[in-house]
């Protein structure tokens, strides 16, 4: 017999990404409409200017510093300090990532031991979960309260001796919900006090609605030394495929997180470095003319599924592209999202994916066009509807 070769029990334990799987349905059912991807519907801004610079010179296509290129990084730094109050000068350092993910890996990375712990209120984006795991480390999952806000005392009581960090993203994948700034506060200085990591996820930070403003941990006076915030081109700049990102850092931590990103990266992809200032040049005037079209079906959306009454609960939520949405459907989420695919060709993404258990859904409105994604919540609302209705004549309370 050969030995038998297998995965490290690490990763044993870190769920397969979903997203994939639900891809899968979908391409198994040809014209389904995807509510359920994480991605705003258009393309970056022009930038054939800075890639035509790129092409200019050979040198580009070398190694270039583990950390990003200077005028990238000048250029991040200036965003920073206008737009989220966050200086970057001897006590932080700034890194380019290739995206918020890679960020966020470097973060657990450089601050946590195997066995340590990393407290994620519920419910989380998984990925940060799946990162905390592959670090060897333990997810510590903390309630948020109804409408999916922080409950800074449940953080306090989840903190044990073995806790590294908090996490936060504001505004939120999966709930949508927009953290104020108050809470923000509480929870940093909460882990001021106890000497832990506060990860501050903003990959979402022009998508707030409704005079609704989002706050960035890192304008918080006395935040340098403990504070962590992770941003991202992707969403702001339809940038996702390009794999740009960034995170601030206090300066302590610079040496550990060059080490790991030289390791797996070397660096940042140069060319999509060049696209991203190209992309910084149009700034945030770019996102803001897409604004009304996704708020457009968001409105659309929440009207339609507060249409179908107590039986479809929508917390509000202020942020990002999501709406999280309890159904009371005697089904597993992951039924909820088979049968929606199958008998109505609309495909949302299931709570259990962000820790959530019961019948709850992820529903995204910013990847497809208005056209389309109206199209799209409309299925989901017959859809619901019909599954509800099947479901009271069976109990004989009707819908
Ligand atoms: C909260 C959050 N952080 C980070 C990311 C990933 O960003 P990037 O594409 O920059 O890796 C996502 C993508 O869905 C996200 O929702």
């Amino acid at each position: 017999m050969p030995p038998v070769l297998r995965e490290s029990e690490r990763l044993r334990g870190v769920q397969p990404p979903v997203i994939p799987i639900v891809a899968g349905m979908i391409r198994a059912h040809p014209g389904t409409i995807s509510l359920g991807q994480g991605v705003a519907f258009y393309g970056p801004p022009k930038v054939r200017r800075t890639l035509r610079e790129f092409f200019a010179d050979a040198e580009n296509h070398k190694y270039k510093p583990v950390g990003g290129i200077e005028p990238l990084k000048e250029m991040l730094a200036r965003k920073l300090e206008r737009e989220n109050g966050t200086k970057v000068d001897d006590s932080r350092r700034l890194v380019v990532t290739a995206g918020g993910n890679m960020a966020f890996m470097n973060a657990v990375l450089a601050v946590a031991d195997v066995g340590d712990e990393v407290v994620l209120p519920l419910p989380y984006y998984f990925n940060h979960e799946m990162a905390v795991r592959i670090a060897g480390c333990t997810p510590v999952f903390v309630a948020t309260d109804e409408q999916y806000q922080l409950r800074p005392d449940a953080i306090r009581d989840a903190m044990t001796p073995r806790t590294r960090a908090v996490v936060t993203v504001s505004p939120n994948n999966p709930t949508g919900a927009v953290y104020p700034e108050a809470l923000l506060r509480e929870v940093n200085r909460l882990c001021a006090a106890r000497g832990v990591y506060h990860v501050h996820d903003e990959a979402y930070e022009y998508f707030t609605y409704g005079g609704v403003s989002h706050f960035s941990a890192g304008a918080i006076e006395g935040a340098e030394g403990h504070t962590i915030t992770l941003h991202s081109l992707s969403k702001s700049y339809g940038f996702a495929s390009w794999r740009i990102g960034a995170m601030v850092i206090p300066a302590h931590l610079y040496e550990a997180v060059r080490k790991i990103q030289d390791t797996i990266l070397i660096c940042p992809p140069v060319v999509s470095q060049f696209a991203a200032i190209g992309a910084l040049e149009a700034g945030r005037a770019f996102c803001e003319q897409h604004k009304p079209a996704i708020e457009h079906v968001r409105t659309t959306l929440l009207e339609e599924l507060r249409g179908l009454g107590d039986a479809v609960r929508v917390p509000p939520a202020d942020g990002a592209f999501y709406f999280y949405v309890t159904v009371d459907a005697r089904m597993t989420a992951m039924e909820l999202v088979e049968t929606l695919i199958r008998e109505h060709g609309v495909a949302v993404i299931p709570g259990t994916t962000f820790g959530t258990e019961g019948c709850v859904v992820r529903v995204s409105y910013g990847a497809l066009r208005p056209e389309t994604a109206i199209e799209g919540v409309g299925r989901l609302v017959r859809g619901l509807k019909a599954i509800l209705r099947f479901q009271g004549a069976q109990r004989g309370t009707g819908f």
